[in-house]
């Protein structure tokens, strides 16, 4: 009981559960709502997570029915140490949350945050905000997803260790498949008074009349298209390899394979890729040059670090039969001479679209060697 929030217990709830994914959400009271809302804050971006109305226990289960909300893990980065600048629980500040780093090769991290101290009665609505700054400025570069979504678990204070592994921020336009998930209608009109004017949190069902303002905003890749993953029947295989350059600089080579999409008869399943894009810094431009398939090929940069090969206009078939090596070229002695340096938030975020440019699948590749 008289746990301290610094233990740090070989495995964690999130540990535990991630190793033992799916662990049913269904068997804790507590859950988030499935969206958040972020908005610009002072060095970074304010992003908030809402509490979910209390959901029924299954009978005979102590460790549900007792539960208490005493913290939340977030399972990120391992790069994103200090990317956490605050957290406040309906605007009072919570105690800094601790950091650590889990599984082989320390690749996976979790943040959390002890002490948020909810209960059944204070929870839904409440407000839990955290402030991002770089290197993991946004939901996308925090958490490996590197879609916006994040993987969390709510932890109790006592000695159960039940851990309900959920997930937030889908991508926002389609609404996920995920038949058990009645969105109450009606507002949630937070019982604690809102530390601030409480931005719009649309309920996804009931098209707004608003203009359409997506609950995940700002984020790579910096426009209104479906960033859902695997909709479109290619994908970057694996880490990028590293070998000597033409000229002798750094030459990282990604292969652009054929893939299964999700939903095959889908539009974005049945179209072109025209162009590929990764998320960069813009103090990289003038330190790249890129080759497909060992041919120099133009390369275009874009607001917010946003680099791309563009008009490819290859389609599902040419891929499948015949991968591309697409290759980056970095300069030794300029500001991003590794692969680390020139993608922004530590794992390489990337983005594929088609010629319409409305499906934008977003996903990560492993993080080199
Ligand atoms: C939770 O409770 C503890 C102990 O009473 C207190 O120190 C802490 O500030 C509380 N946290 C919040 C976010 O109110
Ligand atoms: C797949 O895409 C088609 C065409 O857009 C759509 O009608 C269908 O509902 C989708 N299936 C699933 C499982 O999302
Ligand atoms: C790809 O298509 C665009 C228009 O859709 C065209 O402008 C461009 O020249 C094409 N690129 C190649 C390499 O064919």
């Amino acid at each position: 009981m008289g746990r301290s929030p610094r233990e740090s217990p070989t495995a964690t709830a999130l540990q535990i559960a991630v190793a033992a994914l799916p662990n049913n959400p269904g068997l804790s009271p507590y859950k988030l709502e499935g969206s958040y809302t972020t908005s610009p804050s002072a060095n970074g971006v304010r992003v908030c997570f809402t509490g979910a109305p209390v959901q029924p226990c299954p009978p005979s289960n102590p460790c549900c029915s007792e539960a208490d909300f005493y913290k939340l893990e977030l399972r990120v980065r391992s790069v994103c140490r200090n990317a956490i600048r605050s957290v406040t629980v309906n605007g009072q500040p919570s105690v800094y949350p601790t950091f650590e780093t889990y599984g082989p090769g320390k690749t996976n991290a979790l943040f959390k945050m002890p002490r948020l101290n909810l209960t059944r009665a204070t929870v839904a609505g409440a407000k839990i905000c955290i402030t991002l700054r770089d290197p993991c400025p946004n939901m996308a570069a925090l958490c490996p997803e590197g879609d916006g979504s994040c993987t969390y678990a709510i932890g109790a204070s006592g000695t159960c260790k039940c851990c309900p592994v959920n997930k937030l921020g889908v991508a926002p336009p389609p609404p996920p498949p995920l038949p058990p998930s009645p969105s109450p209608p009606s507002p949630p009109s937070p019982p604690s008074p809102p530390p601030s004017p409480p931005p719009p949190s649309p309920p996804s069902p009931p098209p707004s009349p608003q203009p359409p303002s997506p609950p995940y905003t700002g984020g790579f890749p910096f426009c209104n298209c479906d960033r859902a993953p695997n909709s479109m029947p290619f994908a970057l295989a694996g880490a990028p390899s590293l070998s000597r350059g033409p000229t002798g600089q750094n030459l990282y080579c990604f292969s652009l394979q054929g893939s299964a999409c999700r939903n095959a008869s889908s539009p974005c399943c049945n179209s072109q890729l025209y162009k590929v894009e990764w998320w960069s810094y813009d103090t990289c431009r003038g330190s790249v040059r890129a080759y497909i398939d060992n041919v120099p090929y133009p390369v275009t940069w874009d607001q917010d670090g946003t680099f791309r090969l563009t008009k490819l206009n290859w389609s599902a078939a040419d891929v499948a039969a015949k991968p591309r090596q697409l290759c980056l070229e970095l300069r030794r002695d300029g500001p991003c001479p590794s692969i680390d340096r020139f993608c922004r938030g530590g794992a390489c975020v990337y983005s594929l679209f088609n010629t319409a440019k409305d499906c934008c699948p977003t996903g990560t590749t492993p993080e080199a060697r």
